[in-house]
């Protein structure tokens, strides 16, 4: 990491469960059951992840999932869901409260804690007071935590630039560790302004394998610390050839055409 201050061993080590050397991640969400129940795709997580463990450098899902769907073996980053409060019954998803205590996250052997706060929405300061109230305590047990931003409906483009950067931003003034946000248009500027590592989520699955290698290549040159991809890879037809190409876009520097190759070679 190449940040002026130096972090306690804990923290750092716990990052470097998260990071791998080269300050890159390759980060698999799973944790969308938390207000989206058995989602398609992640009906049964054993069976929906177990390949795709060796090829990841971290985890991030719930504390149910993790003791009982991972292997006590796994020896990637665990990056803890720990906000929560609504499901997709609500009209409004964004009430979330903080729902596991750093205390908790540490004896499941978390390497970090992850929050969502919404800004623009009616409960923007409810989830500020959630991640903070996670950031102070997760400091006492140096134990990084993970912002989730997001944008609520109110804002008329959630994928804004000066949206995401306001909520990036934000995220590290309120000592998060790393911050997770959406890649858009003038995404550099966001890594520029938020001192800390910034890892990209993917959203809905998008239509072609294409898309994907194009979102993370642009992300990964505009200074992504990586990606903490859902759907994309589990949703994908080839779930494990695909996080193989992301895993080379992430940390072999390949370009869209390149992992276009990687992966058609990887289906012969
Ligand atoms: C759900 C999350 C997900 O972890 C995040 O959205 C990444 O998954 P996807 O790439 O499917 O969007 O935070 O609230």
């Amino acid at each position: 990491m190449k940040y002026l201050t130096k972090m306690s061993y804990g923290k750092e080590n716990r990052m470097n469960k998260i990071f791998q050397k080269d300050g890159k991640t390759v980060m698999l969400a799973i944790d969308h059951g938390y207000f989206m129940g058995p989602v398609t795709g992640m009906e049964e997580p054993i069976k929906a992840t177990e390949k795709l463990l060796p090829h990841i450098d971290s985890l991030m899902l719930s504390p149910g999932i993790l003791n009982s769907c991972v292997p006590t073996d796994f020896n990637g980053g665990i990056v803890l869901r720990s906000s929560g409060g609504s499901s997709i019954t609500q009209p409004d998803i964004t009430n979330e409260i903080m729902t596991l205590e750093a205390l908790e996250a540490v004896k499941l052997n978390a390497s970090a804690m992850a929050l969502s706060f919404y800004v623009g929405t009616e409960f923007e300061k409810q989830t500020i007071e959630a991640l903070t109230m996670a950031i102070n305590d997760a400091a006492k047990l140096e134990l990084p935590v993970l912002a989730v931003t997001a944008v609520g409906k109110a804002l008329k483009d959630k994928k804004e630039l000066r949206f995401l950067g306001l909520c990036s931003r934000m995220a590290a003034e309120f000592g998060a560790d790393i911050v997770k946000t959406y890649y858009c248009d003038g995404f550099e500027k966001i890594v520029k302004s938020t001192p800390k590592p910034v890892v990209i989520a993917g959203g809905k699955k998008l239509d072609s394998n294409r898309d994907v290698f194009e979102l993370v290549y642009s992300a990964m040159q505009a200074g992504a610390a990586g990606v903490d991809l859902g759907r994309n890879v589990w949703k994908n037809d080839d779930p494990e050839i695909m996080i193989k190409v992301i895993n080379a876009l992430v940390h072999k520097n390949l370009t869209a055409d390149q992992a276009e190759e990687m992966f058609r070679d990887l289906k012969k």
